[in-house]
């Protein structure tokens, strides 16, 4: 399988990559719906959104980001009939080249409790497992449809989500 990865393009990936996104984490809260991360990203306007295309649609995704101090990835998810043929680690790798000409020293990612197996696919591409706790804060008043005193998750369930990729308290 070769994939081309691309730059997301707002007009030709929205639709598929928050299907995408829905298929593989199928998020309950506010703060990852889709859209609503797709729109930030492109308001931060760092162009570290990348999509992968196999067959003549969007089977894959990695978001990065860069603060001047530790790069970040994101959101990297294959479609299940895609994967075992290398997309995912070539969209780390991806990513990792842009955060690479940034000047980024340090690439960080967070693994959803439940999802720890997947710790073998990021070692494989050189991670390693630091021994640090997690810790993070929404900020309600960014966040649409989330008021202090709704559901904890700022949210109703999701419909679906049949990756085995679990919230946890933070992304
Ligand atoms: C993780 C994910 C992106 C990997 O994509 P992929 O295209 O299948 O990855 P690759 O084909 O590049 O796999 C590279 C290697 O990692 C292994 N691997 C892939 N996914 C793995 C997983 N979830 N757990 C353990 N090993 C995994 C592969 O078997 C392969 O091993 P090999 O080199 O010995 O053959 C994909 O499984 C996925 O979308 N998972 C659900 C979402 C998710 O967990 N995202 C990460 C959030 S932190």
């Amino acid at each position: 399988m070769k994939e081309i990865i691309h730059q997301f393009d707002v007009s030709a990936h929205s639709e598929q990559l928050v299907a995408l996104w829905q298929q593989v984490f199928g998020y309950s809260s506010l703060h990852n719906a889709p859209q609503f991360v797709i729109d930030k990203k492109l308001a931060a306007g760092d162009g570290l959104l990348f999509v992968a295309e196999a067959d003549g649609k969007i089977v894959g995704s990695v978001m990065a980001g860069y603060d001047g101090h530790r790069g970040w990835l994101y959101s990297l998810a294959v479609l299940p009939d895609y994967r075992n043929q290398g997309i995912g680690s070539r969209l780390v790798r991806h990513a990792e080249k842009y955060l690479s000409e940034m000047g980024c020293p340090k690439i960080n990612l967070q693994i959803m409790k439940g999802n720890e197996e997947v710790q073998s696919f990021y070692r494989k591409l050189g991670y390693e497992a630091e021994q640090k706790v997690s810790m993070g804060k929404k900020i309600l008043a960014n966040i649409p449809g989330a008021e202090p005193g709704t559901a904890p998750n700022g949210g109703p369930a999701a419909a679906s989500g049949n990756s085995g990729v679990t919230e946890g308290p933070v992304r």
